[in-house]
C-alpha cells in the first residue's frame, strides 16, 4: 500500500500559537541584541529600559537589515543601518534624517514572558493562554537551573510527545511508569496525575511545544519543563528547566538544594540522552496505531487541531 504521506501541517498556515521559548533569560543581557532564528523568520531579543525582555521580528521595515546585529539605544532598538529605532511596540519611533516616519515603519512585537529561565514569545498579536506552568509549584518555590537542549530536525511537538508517550516510559526509558486512568484536555493544555504510595507523577503539555511535570521518587520532589521552539517547518531548538524546592537559610539548606538540583540534572540529562539518539534520527509520521497509543493520538488529534498563525 503507498502511503500518501501527508504531513500534519499540509493545510496549516505558519505555526501553533503557542508560547515559544527564544533564548535563556541570562542570554538575555542589557545593552545587547540577541538575534535567533524562531517561527520561520529572525527576531531580535532585549531588554527595554524598565528590564523587561522585548522580542521583535528582525527584519528592518527599510531596506531589511538585521536589527540584531544593531544597537540598544534608550532601551530601543536601532538599526545598524541607517539607524532608524523602534520601540518596545514595534513603532520607528525615528529616522535620523528628519523624514517623515512613514505608517509602514513598524516591526513586530510578539507578547513575551520570562519564566522559568526562559524568555517567551506568544506565537500572535494577544497571547490565547498564560505561558506554560509547572504542576504543584510556583516560580518563587523552586531552585531552578535552564539549558539549551539542541537542535533537532523535527517540529517542537514530537519531542512534546514523549510526555504522554506512557509506552516509551517502560521500553526506551525503563521505569516502572503505569498509564494515567484520565487525561485532562482543554484547547491548550492536556494534563494528567499519577498516583501511588510511592510514587507521583503530575504532567502537564501547554501548547504543543511544552512538557513540564512534578515528579515524586522516594520522598523526593523533582520539577522538570521541557520546551521547544520551531525554527522553520523542520527544525526545533529545544531547552529545559529543572526544579527543586528551595530552601531556607543556611549550609545545610544549600547543601540539600544542591544535591537534589544535581541528582534532579543527572536524572533529566539521562532522560535526554536516552532519547537523543530515537529523535536525532526518526522521519516522524503517524503509523499504525494500537489500544495502548490512546493518550498519544489524542494528543496527535490535539495538535492537528490547534490554531496556527504566520509571523507578519
Ligand atoms: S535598513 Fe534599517 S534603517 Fe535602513
Ligand atoms: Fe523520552
Amino acid at each position: 500500500m503507498y502511503d500518501s504521506g501527508r504531513s500534519f501541517d499540509t493545510n496549516s498556515v505558519g505555526f501553533h500559537q503557542t508560547w515559544v521559548p527564544v533564548a535563556l533569560g541570562v542570554e538575555v543581557e542589557a545593552g545587547k541584541p540577541l538575534g535567533t532564528d524562531i517561527l520561520g523568520t529572525r527576531v531580535v531579543a532585549y531588554r527595554d529600559a524598565a528590564g523587561k525582555p522585548v522580542v521583535q521580528t528582525a527584519w528592518c521595515p527599510h531596506l531589511g537589515a538585521d536589527l540584531s546585529v544593531g544597537q540598544i539605544v534608550g532601551g530601543q532598538i536601532r538599526c545598524p543601518y541607517h539607524h532608524w529605532r523602534f520601540d518596545a511596540g514595534g513603532r520607528c519611533t525615528h529616522i535620523p534624517t528628519g523624514d517623515k516616519i512613514p505608517p509602514g515603519a513598524r516591526i513586530f512585537s510578539f507578547p513575551t514572558a520570562e519564566k522559568w529561565g526562559l524568555v517567551w514569545a506568544f506565537n500572535g498579536s494577544e497571547p490565547l493562554f498564560p505561558p506554560p506552568e509547572i504542576p504543584d509549584a510556583a516560580e518563587a518555590e523552586l531552585a531552578i537551573e535552564s539549558r539549551l537542549r539542541g537542535t533537532r530536525n523535527l517540529p517542537p511537538w514530537v519531542a512534546t510527545s514523549n510526555g504522554i508517550d506512557f509506552q516509551h516510559l517502560r521500553t526506551l526509558h525503563n521505569l516502572a511508569a503505569s498509564d494515567p486512568d484520565t487525561i485532562e484536555i482543554t484547547g491548550h493544555s492536556i494534563e494528567y496525575r499519577i498516583e501511588t504510595e510511592r510514587y507521583l507523577q503530575h504532567g502537564r503539555i501547554t501548547g504543543t511545544n511544552v512538557f513540564a511535570q512534578h515528579l515524586r521518587r522516594d520522598g523526593s520532589d523533582l520539577f522538570m519543563l521541557f520546551a521547544g521552539a520551531p525554527i522553520d517547518r523542520d527544525s526545533s531548538r529545544g531547552f529545559f528547566t529543572i526544579g527543586v524546592y528551595k530552601g531556607g537559610d543556611g549550609a545545610a539548606e544549600r547543601r540539600r538544594v544542591e544535591g537534589q538540583l544535581a541528582a534532579a540534572r543527572s536524572f533529566t540529562l539521562k532522560l535526554l540522552d536516552e532519547d537523543a539518539p530515537v529523535l536525532n534520527s526518526m522521519r516522524f509520521r503517524p503509523g499504525v496505531m494500537v489500544a495502548s497509543d490512546r493518550y498519544l493520538s489524542r494528543f496527535f488529534k490535539y495538535v492537528r487541531e490547534f490554531p496556527t498563525a504566520a509571523v507578519p
